[in-house]
């Protein structure tokens, strides 16, 4: 028996159906861009290593353990490795996210020349290699929106309220809220971190393997730490709010004014860090209400207001999230909020012989043109049969065209509530399709 293929661990197909939930939470995200004035931008999937490293940190755990590598096979590929090829010189991954992407097109681009703030939104597949458990996959969707060029705090409100705008859309505005957080400037960031690894210290023999580990490279971390010990800890450490500077406190105060003016609702969460290092400033995740330990949000973004100029770009300010689209399409799902059906067929073809399946095909031609949605299996089944895929497709009309029908150059248009049926050349189907659906 030849081996199996499956699908990768932690990867999936997104078979038809699911495509419904999919499109839906697209759809929502688009028309919400859209009507925001973000334009689209597509990156490739496939960037440096290094653009990562350094944007969410060398000591961050997506960069150190969960990159996937790209690398070209080298057996029966005569530009294999060792080639002159720039390719096969630098180190390639798969996108763990596009924040880091849309950054280096920004500065790539010459962007900065555009109207600011320039502000761009995105659907694509993102890559991480995390131990695969509900709502953790190693291929996942994000949707999500970057503005970059203005710093002021009503961008981060604005930014917030994409993404609740958003769900919001999908009807799941009722059972979510928003979290929300300073992380300081990049002044701030080195007497935050002083003051907390003081803190753990004290507490170092009772942090978990993971936490012990980011008390040398990021004691902020720390604070997010799912496990009970180190929330413990956390618990009694310094309140980052307390430990920003006047500039950033008061750009938090005007962030939590402008959500309080648009009516959304948010808790101030003082754990909440992201496990990006690039932020500053304001954090935000939105989650589920009844998920009280906010163990698994559905947006996460925030404020990087130094990651331009990090790559070698003006001093730009810059603010984003991503939603991620399979942990929405669960929740759409379990809520049982009605979704759009597939879409059905607008007219199945019923063809009873090879002439009439050749005058099908010329019929499908015709109606697809006009955009009408056509569907037929070009089976040789009876027609009691095709009837039935017709019926089970949902098609208001069917058109059958038989051997005679074929001969004739007529099709008898059946409308398949009722069983009705009409003869017409075939040469006004599409102005007798038209008619009929336009009485639906
Ligand atoms: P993130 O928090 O890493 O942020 O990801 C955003 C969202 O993607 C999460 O809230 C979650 O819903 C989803 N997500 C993350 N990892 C997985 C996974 N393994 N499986 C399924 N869903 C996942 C970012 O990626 C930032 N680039 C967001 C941002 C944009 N910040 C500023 N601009």
């Amino acid at each position: 028996m030849p081996k199996k293929i499956q699908t990768v661990r932690g990867m999936t197909d997104i078979l038809p159906r699911q495509q419904v939930f999919f499109e839906r939470v697209f759809q929502a995200f688009r028309t919400t861009a859209r009507a925001f004035g973000f334009e689209q931008i597509e990156t490739p999937l496939v960037e440096e290593a290094a653009l990562f490293a350094r944007a969410i940190g060398e000591g961050s755990e997506i960069v150190t353990k969960q990159m996937f590598s790209v690398s070209r096979l080298a057996s029966g590929n005569p530009k294999g490795a060792g080639s002159s090829d720039d390719t096969a010189k630098q180190a390639l991954v798969l996108r763990p996210e596009a924040t880091a992407s849309v950054v280096r097109a920004y500065i790539e681009h010459g962007m900065h020349t555009w109207p600011q703030p320039v502000k761009l939104s995105y659907i694509g597949p993102m890559f991480r290699y995390e131990r695969p458990q509900a709502g953790r996959l190693r291929q996942f969707w994000q949707a999500g929106v970057e503005i970059i060029g203005e710093g002021d705090a009503s961008i981060d409100a604005l930014t917030m309220l994409v993404g609740w705008q958003t769900l919001e859309k999908l009807g799941l505005g009722e059972q979510l809220i928003i979290s929300v957080n300073s992380v300081g400037d990049r002044a701030c960031r080195s007497r935050i971190r002083k003051q907390l690894a003081a803190h753990f210290e004290k507490h170092a023999s009772e942090l978990c393997e993971d936490c012990k580990g980011r008390l040398k490279t990021n004691p902020l971390r720390i604070l997010d730490c799912k496990q009970d010990s180190c929330r413990k800890i956390a618990e009694s450490a310094p309140e980052l709010i307390d430990l920003l500077c006047e500039e950033c406190r008061a750009h938090f105060r005007m962030t939590l004014e402008y959500l309080d003016e648009l009516g959304l609702p948010y808790e101030l969460s003082q754990r909440l860090v992201r496990g990006l290092d690039y932020y500053t400033r304001t954090v935000f995740e939105i989650g589920a209400l009844n998920d009280e330990a906010r163990q698994s949000s559905l947006l996460g973004g925030g404020r990087y207001d130094t990651l331009i100029e990090e790559y070698g770009g003006g001093p730009t300010p810059a603010s984003g999230f991503a939603i991620g689209v399979e942990r929405v399409v669960e929740l759409i799902k379990t809520k049982k909020i009605p979704s759009v059906q597939p879409n059905a067929p607008q007219v199945f073809l019923i063809q009873l012989s090879e002439g009439a399946r050749k005058a099908a095909l010329r019929v499908a031609r015709t109606l697809t043109k006009n955009d009408i949605q056509v569907s037929s299996g070009m089976t040789k089944g009876s027609l009691k049969a095709q009837l039935r895929s017709a019926d089970r497709s949902k098609a208001p009309l069917s058109l059958i065209i038989g051997q005679r029908e074929a001969f004739d150059a007529t099709a008898i248009v059946r409308e398949m509530d009722d069983g009705s049926q009409e003869t017409v050349a075939q040469s006004a189907i599409l102005e007798t399709i038209h008619k009929r659906l336009s009485q639906k």
